[in-house]
């Protein structure tokens, strides 16, 4: 079977192309990356893909005073790169409501709660000040409003007494590398279908939740 074309967009470190590049080194994956773009030039991302021989591209977005001129480069790039699925891991940048319809559940993003709480910015924070006992990360298909969309696999993680903002964000980035490569491989396997504004696996609406363990 053909693998599925992703494309990776970051803006930063690069773990989470990292836990896919290692994915998709296997043979047996069912996806491999055509590319990586970076909105931000000498992301350490870029390197990752560059030592993995990955098809890198630098669209600076500082460049672009306008959203919908970088939106359409970006489109453009994505386009040129054939992908099929585009990966965003730690894209910075909101997108324009044109190039998230044009894309519409051809773009998935990991966000590092349990969706649809504590979406948007110092997430590890807001978490630790609620005193929510369980936290996560979910991968979703990407709509207009940030960090919403149906969610395709989620993990959960407990929050520690005495954890801070960086030993919490640390714990769940492990389950973030375990859930992006495996959201990915459900859609590459067609085994995904949005269904509303949720999302259906292997014909069930209301699927199994998907069980890892970042931490033994
Ligand atoms: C991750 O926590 C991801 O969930 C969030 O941004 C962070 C990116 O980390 N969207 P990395 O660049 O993948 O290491």
């Amino acid at each position: 079977m053909a693998r599925l074309k992703i494309a990776v967009v970051i803006s930063g470190r690069g773990s989470n192309l990292q836990a896919l590049i290692d994915s998709c080194a296997d043979s047996s994956f069912p996806a491999g990356i055509v590319a990586v773009i970076s909105n931000v030039p000498g992301a350490p991302g870029l390197a990752r893909a560059e030592r993995a021989g990955i098809r890198t591209d630098v669209i600076d977005s500082r460049g672009f005073p306008r959203r919908a001129d970088f939106d359409a480069a970006l489109d453009a790039g994505l386009a040129a790169s054939g992908a099929e699925l585009v990966c965003l891991a730690g894209f910075m940048r909101l997108l324009s409501d044109g190039f998230v319809t044009k894309w519409r559940d051809k773009i998935i993003n990991i966000h590092p709660s349990l969706l649809p709480a504590f979406p948007g910015l110092n997430t590890h924070e807001r978490v630790l000040q609620a005193g929510v006992r369980f936290t996560g990360c979910t991968v979703h298909f990407v709509r207009p409003e940030v960090d919403s969309g149906p969610i395709i696999v989620q993990a959960a993680v407990p929050v520690r007494g005495g954890d801070t903002p960086e030993s919490l964000a640390a714990r769940v980035l492990k389950a973030e590398h375990i859930i992006y490569p495996e959201a990915v491989r459900l859609i590459a396997l067609g085994r995904v279908r949005v269904q509303g504004d949720s999302v259906a696996i292997d014909g069930a609406a209301a699927p199994d939740a998907v069980l890892v363990n970042p931490e033994p």
